[in-house]
């Protein structure tokens, strides 16, 4: 055998071990889940508002009308559903949620066992942990499939429904990159470039019916609940645009981050230090897009309905950069860099992302996609002041190791990194 066919014969033993591990996973965890709410309990409605008000007014200052509305007093909204869509820069904004949700002592409504919701099945409020009829839960912020009646049956009345998007083509490319080794279907892609094989005739590739198939085609779509395979002209397209729209009041843009979590804050009636970040969960390389013209055009006619949902999104999004004021946004992202910038200089050493090979503490690995390390991280500084050291420490710890501070058991997320690290995935 040559070293390309064992390579190949390799790889698809990988594949095929994996595909019978996240078989009998799925499963295993369907019987898992099977609803444990039992039937002689009665409902008990959601209560309108989960937040306990007195502790969250602000300081009450006179209104005056002359200032701008967001200096108006008013108590930030801490009731939330974040519609965590995939690979939309939603760790970085995840990591703003935890710390947002532990500065007012908020209870999320996590998973169990793992850190999603039994994406790619319908969310249901009986896969929240410990969750009860009537409970009072303020945020939801993990994957899911959206399912707009069983969040409105555990979250409360006055909950504020945001969510985040991307340019199509650049998701359409991070998730055939990060995803594609969980999709059969790419597994017999010919030559170096898949992707762009794929996108040659993505209808010799594709199969609706294909495990795991809705990573390739209108993820952001997918994600919401709708039904990713349609034709474009499909009424039910613009229905399903129409119901996104009505139901969330803010829909933000990965390529306009900062702007988002401005308008976030007016909205939300939140302070600037709540917007602090460092980009977290990202490619080495990712700030160049990785596709030509030609690919580009391709992946979006492709990805047809997710680029009308973005193009729509897009539309709204700049109407309320007016409403606000394009000045205003202006100067609210330069004071927003800014604060960022300080944080980076007084937490990051060296100031910017690395390697994941140079992250010198297990706590701050970020988790890598299956068969590579590209995803970068940071190291905290030796000697961060006291002063700094909790919200330095706090905005530089990924995702899944967050989630455990915060209390989530994620044993079967746990198991699985266990599995790649003796199969060196
Ligand atoms: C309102 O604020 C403006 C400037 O911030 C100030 O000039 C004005 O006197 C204030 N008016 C009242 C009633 O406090
Ligand atoms: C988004 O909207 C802005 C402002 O209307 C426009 O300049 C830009 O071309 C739009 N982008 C896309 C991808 O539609």
């Amino acid at each position: 055998m040559t070293n390309k066919q064992g390579r190949q014969w390799r790889s698809m033993c990988k594949g095929l071990v994996l595909g019978t591990l996240l078989t009998s996973c799925t499963i295993l965890l369907y019987c898992l889940s099977t609803p444990q709410i039992p039937f002689h309990v009665p409902e008990v409605p959601v209560p309108y508002s989960c937040a306990h008000r007195p502790s969250q007014l602000h300081t009450t200052k006179p209104i005056n009308s002359s200032q701008k509305p967001s200096e108006r007093s008013c108590s930030p909204k801490v009731d939330i559903m974040f519609m965590k869509t995939h690979k939309t820069a939603s760790s970085t904004f995840l990591n703003i949620l935890f710390r947002f949700g532990e500065k007012h002592r908020l209870k999320f409504a996590f998973p169990d066992s793992r850190n999603d919701f039994f994406y790619p099945s319908l969310f249901q409020r009986s896969q929240v942990k410990d969750y009860r009829s009537g409970m009072c839960f303020n945020i939801i912020c993990n994957h899911m499939r959206f399912n707009a009646p069983e969040v409105a049956k555990l979250l409360p009345t006055d909950t504020s429904y945001i969510t985040i998007l991307r340019d199509p083509a650049e998701l359409f490319e991070s998730s055939f990159h990060y995803f594609g080794r969980v999709v059969p279907l790419t597994w017999k892609i010919a030559g170096d470039d898949k992707l762009a094989e794929f996108l040659r005739d993505p209808h010799s590739y594709f199969d609706p019916e294909g495990f795991n198939s809705f990573y390739l085609r209108n993820l952001l779509f997918f994600d919401f609940g709708q039904d990713n395979t349609l034709q474009l002209d499909d009424p039910r397209v613009d229905a399903g645009i129409k119901f996104i729209s009505e139901r969330f009041q803010l829909v933000m843009l990965v390529e306009y981050f900062e702007e988002s979590l401005i308008l976030l804050k007016d909205a939300l009636c939140w302070e600037m230090d709540d917007l602090l970040f460092f980009k977290l969960n990202a490619r080495k390389g990712s700030t160049v897009s990785k596709l030509t013209p030609e690919l580009r055009a391709k992946a979006l006619e492709w990805n047809a309905i997710d680029w009308k949902l973005y193009r729509h999104f897009n539309q709204t999004f700049w109407n309320k950069v007016d409403a606000y004021g394009r000045q205003r946004m202006a100067d609210d992202v330069a004071e927003l860099r800014r604060r960022n910038r300080k944080m980076a200089s007084i937490c990051i050493e060296g100031g910017h992302a690395v390697d994941a090979g140079s992250i010198q503490e297990t706590a701050m690995q970020p988790w890598q996609p299956i068969g590579e390390k590209s995803i970068m991280g940071y190291n905290l500084k030796k000697n961060v002041d006291k002063a700094h050291w909790k919200l330095c420490r706090k905005m530089l710890t990924p995702e899944i190791q967050y989630l455990t501070e915060l209390g989530v058991n994620l044993w079967i997320t746990k198991l699985w990194g266990h599995v790649r690290n003796i199969l060196n995935w």
